[in-house]
């Protein structure tokens, strides 16, 4: 039942491409009505519902678990499926593409050097021991080192947001040094040698100035400057027991 405390009538500014017209981006403008649980998804599936069909969006789940509908909202990078209406700071909401990727029409990019990227560093497990007839057992202790970075979701809100990535595509970017994180730093791998001689690369990890805007903007709040600072460090200490990652000094 609708609470007609809670409707907000929003002016909704989607930046729109369209390759195929041979036109430049443009900004268009919607008014819509909106309950303050509706998500932003919600807000512009009613655009393509009901005002233009024409309007190219990506979403799946729509519960942030598929990582399909990363835009710049507001300015800021998100899951348009995360973010609820009530919590907009005013009826004016804007509504772009994720940064640094090419657009391939409206809200939608093409996410081939995304994944590209995220391939570079080899992002599963590398044994060639001989398998044990049981799983390959491992402590919670070295479960626990490597449990923030399985998070991810490949959304790419952390690389799109992140300027170093906006001025140089080259660079690998926090989305894939998250996940080869996650097998650097799993004791059951062997393969930590290989995936940092990748990321030891003008175009790896060193391309990360600390920025913190790939923290910031990551839905499943995973610490991504933290895990990026991590590989630098066994990068440099050659050391990726690490078992204590607090020590790694960092400030946000
Ligand atoms: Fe998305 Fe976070 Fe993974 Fe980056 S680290 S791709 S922001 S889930
Ligand atoms: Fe970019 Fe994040 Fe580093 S925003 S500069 S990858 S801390
Ligand atoms: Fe799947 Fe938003 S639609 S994360």
């Amino acid at each position: 039942m609708s609470n007609s405390e809670s409707v907000r009538n929003l002016t909704l500014k989607i930046k729109r491409y369209d390759p195929e017209s041979g036109e430049k981006p443009r900004w268009e403008e919607y008014k819509v009505q909106a309950e303050g649980h509706d998500r932003v998804l919600d807000v512009i599936q009613n655009v393509k519902w009901y005002h233009d069909e024409s309007l190219g969006f990506r979403r799946s789940c729509a519960h942030g678990v598929c990582g399909s509908d990363a835009m710049r909202i507001n300015g800021v990078n998100g899951l348009a499926c995360k973010i609820l209406v009530k919590n907009l700071p005013n009826d004016v909401l804007t509504v772009e593409p994720i940064l640094g990727l090419p657009v391939i029409k409206d809200l939608i990019v093409d996410m081939k050097p995304f994944f590209d990227h995220y391939k570079s560093v080899l992002p599963f497990l590398i044994n060639d021991e001989p398998a044990p007839t049981t799983e390959r057992l491992q402590s919670p202790q070295d479960r626990a080192r490597f449990d923030d970075t399985t998070k991810c979701i490949l959304c790419a809100c952390c690389t799109t947001s992140c300027p170093p990535f906006w001025g140089d595509q080259k660079y690998v970017g926090p989305a894939s040094i998250v996940n080869a994180h996650r097998f650097i730093f799993d004791s059951r791998d062997r393969g930590a040698a290989e995936r940092l001689d990748i990321l030891n690369d003008t175009e790896g990890v060193w391309r990360c100035r600390t920025v913190f805007n790939c923290t910031s903007a990551c839905p499943r709040e995973i610490k991504v400057t933290q895990a990026i600072q991590e590989v630098k460090r066994a990068m440099l200490t050659g050391d990726i027991n690490l078992e204590n990652p607090e020590v790694v000094s960092i400030s946000h």
